[in-house]
């Protein structure tokens, strides 16, 4: 069977980026890595890919005028490059909703949190603050809207009573560094379908994994932008990934917190229904 071909996307460490070459290279993973582009040209992410021996481009958004002039720039490249699939992989950028459209269905995102909790920045500061249980890492289809699309891989790690920000990044970094590899070989198997806004694995899940997703409401006020983890929007950007986030630890809070909502709305309803009934009848006797 041909290998998939596929390009990355990156701007700095580069981690998630070994763990992929890595899966290619023994085997695991039947893709091929064909280009990795990064928009900085510092990333330590270019030599791992150099020293792989996967051709490397870089791409300066400093150098064009306008986001729409970038991505035009890593879409030609990416289509030059024969990839068949866009992994991002600690890309700090916002891409235009023309790109994340020319690449739909065809683009995937690692994020460090069970989406859709804690889109945006700072999950894990925003995690133990929040008092979860577990924290964890989410490989997904890109959609315009921040940190959103169809869900491939989630993968979950505990956070312990001590855990620090930078503890618990290390410890969901290493989930991190299975479930992009695992996602990738599941889609160049051919093991993933996706239906409208839902991705269906037919697979197994390894211990401590969940494949495919459930459908979740969309946030009406989610900002809208692009996709993944990026350094603080710029005020002139309008955006900020701190708002409209519902923190829920996974797809089975999300049904439980949906039921007890549902829940305190019928009863407010019912209360309402008989205040007045008791309202009329009291105008009656009197
Ligand atoms: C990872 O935490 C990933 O989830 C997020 O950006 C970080 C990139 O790290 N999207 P690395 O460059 O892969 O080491």
């Amino acid at each position: 069977m041909a290998k998939l071909k596929v390009a990355a996307l990156i701007s700095g460490r580069g981690s998630n980026l070994q763990a992929l070459i890595d899966g290619c290279a023994d085997g695991t993973i039947p893709a091929e890595i064909v280009l990795v582009i990064s928009n900085n040209p510092d990333a330590a992410g270019l030599a791992r890919a150099r020293q792989a021996g996967i051709p490397t481009q870089v791409i300066d958004h400093r150098r064009f005028r306008d986001r729409a002039a970038f991505d035009a720039a890593l879409d030609t490249a990416l289509k030059a490059s024969g990839a068949a699939l866009i992994c991002l992989a600690g890309f700090m950028r916002l891409l235009t909703r023309d790109f994340v459209e020319t690449w739909r269905d065809r683009m995937i995102n690692i994020h460090p949190s069970l989406l859709p909790a804690f889109p945006g920045l700072d999950t894990h500061a925003r995690a133990i603050a929040g008092g979860h249980r577990f924290a964890g890492c989410t490989v997904h289809f890109v959609r315009f809207e921040t940190d959103t699309g169809p869900i491939v891989v989630q993968a979950r790690v505990p956070v312990r009573p001590d855990d620090t920000p930078e503890t618990l990044a290390s410890r969901v970094l290493e989930v991190e560094h299975k479930a992009y590899p695992l996602a990738l070989r599941l889609l160049a198997e051919g093991r993933v379908r996706i239906e409208g806004e839902r991705a269906t694995v037919d697979a197994e899940p390894p211990d401590g994994f969940r494949l495919g997703d459930l459908p979740v409401p969309p946030v009406a006020d989610r900002r809208s932008g692009a996709l993944q983890s990026r350094p603080h929007p710029s005020p002139a950007e309008g955006n900020s990934n701190e708002t409209g986030t519902e923190t829920m630890v996974n797809h089975d809070d999300t049904h439980h917190r949906a039921t007890y909502s549902g829940f305190i709305k019928l009863a407010t309803i019912s209360s309402i229904v008989v205040a007045i009934a008791l309202g009329l009848m009291a105008l009656f006797l009197l």
